[in-house]
């Protein structure tokens, strides 16, 4: 790129970030004049040291409104809103603007049949079917407060998120389909209530033709409550007012109900579909991923709506339904623009087709850009990417907190700027980097005691409060977890939970977790919940989980345990029960590598099992022996256990 061009991008971009810090009202507020509201916001943020910004408070809206009703009102109703494409069960369906908010329209009308009123928690529990799309919009439109739960869950932690959410419906379908198996949502959904303290009021079923589910009294044929129908007009909603509880994983067994609300969400979610994705109404957009992520509600559901493009929902697998040119099929079919998944499925793709054989005589010419999130892009995967497909390759950081993303190469930064036509890579990319913080987004790294480190020096990423609109307004009921999670850290700042550094140039390179969450194929996972999983074996003593390095799926958790000494019993038949509790009661994704029985783990003498010393060990990193440790032979068994599973042996002791 010529140096004048890379001169005036960084100028723009500096610029952009300057306003959004000194004058974030005046920013956001600008911002916020691009989504429709029923009453404008006269307050544009809440916010004091001492508390957690709160966006546009004063100001009405409704989300769903903005993301159907608008674009049928102003000429969009005819343009497709979303594409369903389902090669697990061989169908494909499309729904215009109109017809999506006529079918959302109706089903909120079925909702408020059931009772469902602004306020109300629903649960959604469903596969990727167009109807949990509608689902989500239809509980926005009523001011209703949804809460997805990923498919992939068990029985028992939809029970705990049921007990959390305390739902008055839940929305379900009759099964879901992973490449060859049956997912029986409807069986586990009851399961779930039997486990569950509460009990929802109502339970509306999804019957997919395929496989029907048997109904019992508490549940409703979707369809049917459909058919009965009046269609309802959008609540207005206040601007802080929630739209969502999505649970993700922390550091405990307990997951995070983290709460989003209507406007700062909307604001947020369409300019970064303008600034980062450089999209524009009428374009096709892909995310590649679940609706039970935070991906899935920003990138599949609201984010392209509210730009008024149009969405691709995928019921498949990148590799398996039916092979690995499954993506390439889709960009060609529905001619999209800019497409998103995660790394971890281009890993999958390579390893199926490492020449990607499979595009040959796909027509990609409507691909602008590839997008790649939820785990760090790792520098193979990018120069893979790179050297395939002629468009910029897109590692962008973010999390279910933020709910958009919080740094990436900013390419639609000259549509907006300079009017220029199409989205273009603004810098050049740097492999294993996020490129910059987005506009709003103040990050800084910073060490053990919150002064900011060298550039190049890694250390905690954070960022300073006030957070920009469409980040978490807090922690379902409870403000105490949130506080001590998030901001007691660093007074004034928030904390990711990433650990990373910035460059000299601004490039941001987030490294991993710094707390017990594991990434494993792009899903967010908690060792410490494996671990009390693990521990209430009546044969465990004490146990810890690690996240172990994995080529495809970037991270995989394994189990050490001790046994209790009056235990007996066959020690292979044990770790397979333990590997198949933990997949019982959170769920397949969790999917353990392996369970390891040790004598001893290393531990402090206050009994502090050292687990990241065991995550050194497995990764063959060196290690710092702390002076505080009870007993350092311990450290020789975790190594040869490790070493018998065939995992880091190179681990290099050093003394404290
Ligand atoms: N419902 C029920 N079960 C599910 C599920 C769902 N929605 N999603 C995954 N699972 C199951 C899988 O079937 C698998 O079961 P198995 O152990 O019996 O085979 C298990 O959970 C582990 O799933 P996963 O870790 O996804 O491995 P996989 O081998 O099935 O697929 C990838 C690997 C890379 C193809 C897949 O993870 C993928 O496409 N990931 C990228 C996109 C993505 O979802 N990113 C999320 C955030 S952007
Ligand atoms: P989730 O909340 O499930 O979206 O997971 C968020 C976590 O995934 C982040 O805190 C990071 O640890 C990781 N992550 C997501 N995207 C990236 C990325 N582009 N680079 C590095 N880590 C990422």
């Amino acid at each position: 790129m010529p140096e004048t061009a890379k001169r005036s991008a960084r100028e723009h971009y500096e610029s952009l970030v300057s306003r959004a810090n000194q004058a974030p009202e005046d920013f956001w507020a600008e911002q916020a004049r691009r989504i429709v509201w029923f009453r404008d916001p006269a307050t544009i943020l809440a916010w004091d040291a001492q508390e957690h910004a709160r966006w546009f408070i004063d100001g009405e809206m409704n989300i769903c409104h903005a993301a159907l009703d608008h674009h049928v009102a102003n000429g969009r109703g005819d343009q497709v809103a979303l594409y369903w494409d389902s090669p697990v069960t061989d169908s494909k369906c499309q729904y215009t603007y109109r017809e999506l908010r006529d079918e959302v329209a109706r089903l909120a009308g079925a909702l408020r049949d059931k009772g469902v009123e602004k306020g109300d928690r629903v649960i959604i529990y469903m596969p990727m079917v167009a109807e949990a799309a509608m689902a989500m919009l239809a509980c926005a439109r009523l001011g209703a407060v949804h809460s997805v739960v990923f498919g992939g869950f068990s029985p028992k932690e939809l029970a705990i998120r049921i007990d959390d959410a305390t739902p008055k419906v839940i929305l379900a379908a009759s099964f879901g389909i992973e490449v060859d198996r049956v997912i029986p949502y409807k069986p586990w959904l009851d399961e779930a209530i039997e486990l569950a303290t509460h009990t929802p009021e109502a339970c509306l079923i999804l019957q997919r033709e395929q496989q029907r589910a048997t109904l019992g009294p508490r549940d409703h044929d979707w369809q049917e409550c459909l058919a009965h129908a009046q269609a309802t007009e959008a609540v207005s909603m206040l601007g802080s007012e929630p739209l969502y509880i999505l649970y993700t994983s922390g550091t405990t067994g307990t997951p995070k109900g983290v709460v989003r609300d209507h406007a700062g969400y909307a604001v947020a979610l369409h300019y970064s579909m303008e600034i980062l994705y450089g999209t524009r109404p009428g374009d096709t957009f892909m995310a590649a991923s679940d609706i039970g992520w935070v991906v899935g509600h920003s990138y599949i559901v609201y984010g392209p709506l509210l730009m008024g493009a149009s969405t691709v929902m995928y019921e498949g697998k990148p590799v398996r339904t039916p092979d690995a040119g499954a993506f390439w099929r889709l960009i060609e079919e529905y001619r999209i623009n800019c497409f998103f998944t995660a790394p971890t499925a281009f890993r999958a793709i390579k390893k199926e087709d490492p020449d990607a054989s499979l595009m040959a005589g796909r027509d990609l010419s409507s691909l602008r850009s590839l997008f790649l999130a939820g785990e760090r892009l790792d520098p193979p995967t990018y120069h893979w990417l790179n050297d395939l497909l002629p468009v910029p390759i897109v590692d962008h950081w973010w999390q279910t907190e933020t709910g958009w993303p919080v740094a990436g190469n900013l390419l639609g930064l000259d549509m907006i700027t300079r009017q220029a036509s199409g989205p273009r890579a603004p810098v050049e990319a740097r492999a294993g980097s996020a490129t910059w913080p987005l506009p709003g987004f103040n990050v800084q790294v910073l060490d053990g005691l919150g002064d900011e480190v060298e550039p190049g020096v890694q250390g905690n990423v954070v960022i300073q409060q006030p957070l920009p609109p469409g980040c978490l307004t807090g922690l379902y009921h409870n403000p105490a977890r949130f506080h001590a999670a998030y901001l007691a850290a660093y007074p004034g700042y928030y904390l990711t939970g990433d650990g990373g550094y910035l460059d000299e140039d601004g490039y941001l390179f987030v490294m991993g977790r710094i707390d017990d969450v594991i990434n494993v194929a792009g899903h967010r996972l908690s060792t410490g919940e494996m671990e009390q999983v693990l521990g209430s074996h009546e044969a465990v003593a004490e146990c810890a989980v690690i996240g172990i390095e994995d080529s495809l799926k970037g991270e995989m958790p394994l189990g050490l345990v001790i046994i209790k000494d009056a235990w007996r019993g066959d020690e292979s038949a044990l770790r397979q029960a333990l590997a198949q509790r933990v997949r019982d009661e959170i769920g397949a994704i969790a999917s353990l590598k392996d369970v390891l029985i040790v004598e001893r783990l290393p531990k402090t003498r206050s009994g502090k099992i050292l687990r990241k010393m065991i995550r050194q060990i497995a990764a063959g990193e060196q290690y710092q022996i702390p002076s505080t440790i009870d007993d350092p032979a311990s450290l020789e068994d975790v190594r040869e256990a490790l070493s018998e599973a065939g995992v880091g042996l190179a681990g290099q002791a050093r003394s404290a």
